[in-house]
């Protein structure tokens, strides 16, 4: 479709967010003061305005439409929130969105398709990222919530899904990591794998040997990971710790108490 004065096809029609959903989409995404927004494709500017009035988030929102862009920042003026909120008309593929600390989508499937490589590899780990009625495929949501949306100008079934999403940091890789409990230290090797915020792979024993780890996860730059038994205790202990480039630190818990501190390097 070409919207009047735009020389570029849209790749997704204006369909307004229901503002009930808006809300439910800045409330998931926790959005506070000070916080930067960037939705991509603003229609009329609804979820900017929103969170700029309720929230006290600034940030701009991207749209092909020119005379939606105008509107938008029209309202904006009108409602006295247009020094922390503005609109420009411009191609959502070809801004640079990587200040966020939430993108805010209503798109079609293959248009957040698209996306998901560069949010992943642009935005800084924890950034929130939601979208309204699609999903990411095969990247899971943190939280993901369906309600009724009645005045919906789309669809039959009159209910909107939302979904949650937290950029993951990237700890793929060989790590050498350092366990000290009291004055001791256990030093082990971790070969991690990552698929978005799931983490696994394997743990080598300084004594020999290597033993698998599952179910770790990342939720922005802290990883939660289980050792089995044997690596570090005769039960299993978890790692809580957070990422900061190549290195890590935290927690080492038993039945969430804490017993122990680690860190760890990557390998290069
Ligand atoms: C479904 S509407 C969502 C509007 C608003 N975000 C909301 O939730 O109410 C998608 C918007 O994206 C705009 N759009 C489509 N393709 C675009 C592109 N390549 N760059 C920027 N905006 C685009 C459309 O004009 C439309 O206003």
């Amino acid at each position: 479709m070409l919207a009047q004065g735009v020389d570029k096809e849209l790749d997704t029609p204006y369909v307004p967010t229901p503002q009930a959903v808006v809300e439910r989409m800045l409330e998931l995404a926790q959005v506070k003061p000070g916080d930067t927004v960037v939705d991509l494709g603003s229609g009329d500017g609804r979820i900017m305005i929103t969170a700029a009035q309720k929230y006290g988030a600034r940030g701009f929102g991207v749209e092909l439409d020119p005379r939606l862009v105008r509107s938008s920042n029209d309202e904006a003026r009108r409602v006295g929130v247009a020094d922390r909120v503005k609109f420009l008309q411009q191609d959502l593929f070809k801004t640079d969105f990587h200040e966020a600390d939430v993108l805010t989508l209503y798109l079609l499937p293959d248009v957040n398709m698209a996306l998901r490589p560069r949010i992943l590899a642009e935005l800084k780990p924890g950034t929130r990222v939601v979208s309204h009625d699609y999903d990411m495929g095969v990247w899971r949501p943190e939280a993901q919530e369906t309600l009724p949306a009645p005045d919906k100008a789309v669809g039959a079934r009159k209910e909107s899904t939302v979904y949650l999403w937290i950029v993951p940091a990237k700890v793929e890789g060989a790590w050498e990591i350092e366990i000290r409990i009291g004055r001791k230290a256990r030093r082990i090797s971790l070969a991690l794998e990552q698929q978005y915020q799931r983490v696994s792979g394997t743990a080598r024993l300084p004594e020999g040997g290597s033993l698998p780890i599952s179910e770790g996860r990342l939720r922005g730059d802290e990883l939660r990971l289980t050792l089995p038994r044997g690596v570090v205790a005769r039960d299993p202990v978890d790692l809580v710790g957070r990422v900061a480039g190549d290195s890590l630190s935290g927690t080492v818990r038993r039945a969430d108490r804490e017993i122990a501190t680690w860190s760890a390097l990557r390998r290069p």
